[in-house]
């Protein structure tokens, strides 16, 4: 290895074992001394680091291990949390309370057998009384007991009484069109676009407790995403755009 690879290594595996985040890099000069480079040679190494997103340079401070590139983490919110933020009124419109089989896909999802029992829960959500969304949820029978209807905020309903907490989600958005029926429910006009969310919900515990199909109308609602930059993300910048 040259020497240039060997500083070019020990930077790295600074950066990727030694330091954590924010943390300061030795000065140009005593890594200059102790791999026998020029002061040259290391800046040149730290601006390829930087161009890379790794290292982040402070005037007169140094140099600094930038946070992970990019962090681009949807907000986990209810369909109510989310309509608040967007100074809309949530509502909800309860037009189905059941217990099904879960069925294949479902039972997948929430790690129940086809045969599991799951209380289906299709509402209509409106924000300032208008439909926003048409949702169907789904979850597992046994862990919701004595549940026969939701008025307001699921979210809210499992935790405060079963002390469930949603902690995390894995989610897929997708294009779609709404068919007749689902058109009907949100007043819009059949074939018309729509969006897509499908969300498996987890608990503290890691257990699924929610799959959830929800259809937001395209015409009225976009997803507010964060998405920050190494630089953004140490600043703090880059906070939630609000409403549409
Ligand atoms: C969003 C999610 C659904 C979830 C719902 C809960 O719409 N996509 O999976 O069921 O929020 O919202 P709320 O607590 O307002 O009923």
């Amino acid at each position: 290895m040259t020497k240039h690879e060997q500083l070019r290594a020990h930077l790295e595996g600074l950066i990727e074992r030694e330091l954590g985040p924010d943390e300061r890099l030795p000065p140009e000069r005593d890594l200059a001394e102790a791999f026998g480079v020029s002061r040259m040679t290391v800046r040149q190494a730290l601006d390829r680091l930087e161009r890379e997103r790794r290292v982040y340079r402070v005037q007169g401070a140094g140099t600094f291990v930038a946070r992970p590139p990019i962090a681009k983490t949807i907000e986990l919110t209810s369909f109510t949390e989310d309509m608040r933020r967007r100074g809309l009124a949530p509502g909800s419109v309860l037009r189905v309370a059941e217990l099904v089989a879960a069925g294949p896909d479902i039972g997948f999802a929430l790690a129940l057998s086809p045969a599991g029992e799951v209380l289906h829960l299709e509402r209509v959500r409106t924000a300032d009384g208008i439909p926003m969304c048409l949702e169907h949820t789904y979850l597992p029978a046994a862990l919701v007991p004595g549940l026969t209807t939701v008025e307001g905020s699921l979210y809210a309903e499992l935790h405060r009484r079963y002390r469930i907490r949603i902690a995390r989600a894995e989610q897929s958005i997708r294009a779609t069109v709404l068919d007749a029926a689902a058109a009907a429910l949100l007043d819009a006009p059949p074939f018309s676009p729509a969006l897509l969310v499908e969300r498996t919900a987890f608990d503290e515990r890691d257990r699924p407790v929610e799959r959830a199909a929800s259809t937001y109308r395209g015409d009225r609602y976009s997803f507010e995403i964060d998405v920050t930059t190494a630089a953004g993300s140490r600043s703090g910048a880059g906070r939630r755009a609000g409403g549409e």
